[in-house]
């Protein structure tokens, strides 16, 4: 199993061109289930999470290819049932299950397991699915979905925890080729949702208030084949903004959209870090020492749960004592005993975890436990004394396109090691 090595110290400069968004491009791809017609979609990044739907598509029986961020899909005749093997090695599978009911009338996939940021339950994907008209039942560990005609009527998919992003897709979806009128309330505003509507729209489909908290859709007969571009990565751009500022660095993240991530920026600018902003660009920098930060994880337009774990990292070499709350997912903490292990002071309660800056951290073998854990020990690795080694990388590799790469070519000393 691969490790990054990374050895603390330097002060990251330069620019890095942000990827495109990983939690766009997968209902995208999902989506393209629902017409028979080639799609082409541009900007996908090259990732391990990419590559499991690329291969849950042909085995559905689309013919896929995937060369220089371009992806085309030809799902010209598809079967409804998927594979636990690949399905149970990305919980993002499960927006396959809107358009294989929509375009099918079924559709058979396995529940996804248990996941390490908490329970992430799909009890509101399937109750959305059963108000537009499915029959749902589980059945030896997969869901069946089956619906002769699905139609639309009115749908509430709020959470205990807020809205849900995948659920909100998958109900979308499934609303593109139902008939009549589908309106979704406490819908995910997320600009991930928003670029999937965008990316049906251009399908055929007549959706309206994507972006906000209720979304309009018209069914339509069937949908095209199109050309989209996916937007950038708006976490994978503020977790190398933090880099920049953990690292007292100057670090510009190019092709990203500023206005995704205001909310953090905020935050940021009130601990002392200061932007420089363009139109598709941020530099970050840090003219003083930051100061700490109390914040509350939400959905968009709130500060973002993928953003958690790396700004957790940062708090714990800045100066004070920062309260940080994880809303969405409570449980995702799995960071926190591998920063203790590097010195870092933090004490868990509850869903909260409250964070004593320290002068420095000290290098130690740390584990990845999921995505965004794994980016914050890298993050905590660079300014760390000695070699960090982050093992379990696979995680990592699952969210960043060439991160050793990319953190290399800003000053970062960082190698794989297999
Ligand atoms: N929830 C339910 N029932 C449901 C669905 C969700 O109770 O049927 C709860 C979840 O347990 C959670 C909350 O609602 O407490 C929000 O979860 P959501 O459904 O929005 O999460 P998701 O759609 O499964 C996506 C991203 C996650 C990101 C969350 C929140 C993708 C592929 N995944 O997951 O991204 O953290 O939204 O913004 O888009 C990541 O990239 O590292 C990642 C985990």
């Amino acid at each position: 199993m691969d490790k990054l090595v990374v050895t603390g110290g330097n002060k990251l400069k330069g620019r890095v061109v942000i990827s495109g968004s990983k939690n766009s491009a997968l209902p995208i791809l999902a989506a393209t289930l629902l017409t028979p017609e080639q799609c082409i979609i541009h900007n996908v990044p090259d990732l391990s999470d990419i590559r499991f739907m690329l291969a849950i598509l042909r085995f559905l029986g689309a013919e896929v290819t995937f060369e220089n961020s371009t992806v085309t899909v030809k799902a010209e005749k598809i079967q409804s049932e998927t594979p636990y093997d690949l399905v149970r090695k990305m919980r993002a599978s499960i927006c396959v299950l809107g358009p294989l009911l929509a375009r099918s009338g079924e559709a058979i996939i396995s529940m996804p397991g248990g996941c390490v940021i908490g329970d992430r339950p799909i009890d509101i994907h399937l109750r959305g699915l059963e108000i537009l008209g499915a029959q749902v039942t589980t059945e030896g560990g997969n869901v069946l979905a089956r619906a002769s005609k699905l139609r639309g009527t009115d749908v509430y998919l709020g959470t205990k925890f807020g809205s849900t992003v995948l659920g909100t897709d998958n109900v979308m979806m499934a609303a593109t080729l139902a008939e009549g009128v589908t309106n979704i309330e406490s819908a995910a505003c997320e600009p991930e949702v928003k670029d999937l509507a965008e990316f049906l729209n251009k399908m055929g489909a007549k959706i309206r208030g994507h972006g906000t908290r209720r979304i309009e859709i018209e069914g339509v007969k069937s949908l095209h084949g199109v050309e989209h571009t996916v937007i950038p990565d708006r976490i994978e751009a503020g977790t190398y903004m933090i880099a920049s500022l953990i690292t007292k660095g100057e670090v510009t993240v190019e092709n990203m959209e500023p206005a995704h991530l205001n909310n953090f920026i905020e935050r940021m600018k009130s601990c002392g870090a200061v932007f420089r902003t363009g139109p598709n660009w941020i530099t970050s920098t840090v003219p003083r020492e930051l100061s700490s930060l109390d914040v509350v994880t939400e959905t968009f337009p709130g500060f973002p749960t993928d953003m958690q774990a790396q700004v957790c990292a940062l708090m714990s070499v800045t100066p004070g004592i920062s309260v940080i709350t994880e809303k969405i997912f409570p449980n995702r903490y799995m960071h926190l005993p591998e920063l203790k292990r590097m010195g870092a002071k933090i004490d868990l309660e509850g869903a909260t975890a409250i964070i004593t800056g320290v002068p420095g951290l000290s290098a130690a073998p740390v584990m990845a436990s999921d995505l965004r854990a794994s980016a914050a020990l890298v993050l905590a690795g660079l300014v760390a004394k000695g070699k960090t080694e982050v093992n379990r990388v696979y995680h990592i590799d699952r969210g960043y396109e060439r991160i050793d790469s990319k953190l290399r070519a800003l000053g970062a000393e960082i190698e794989r090691v297999k």
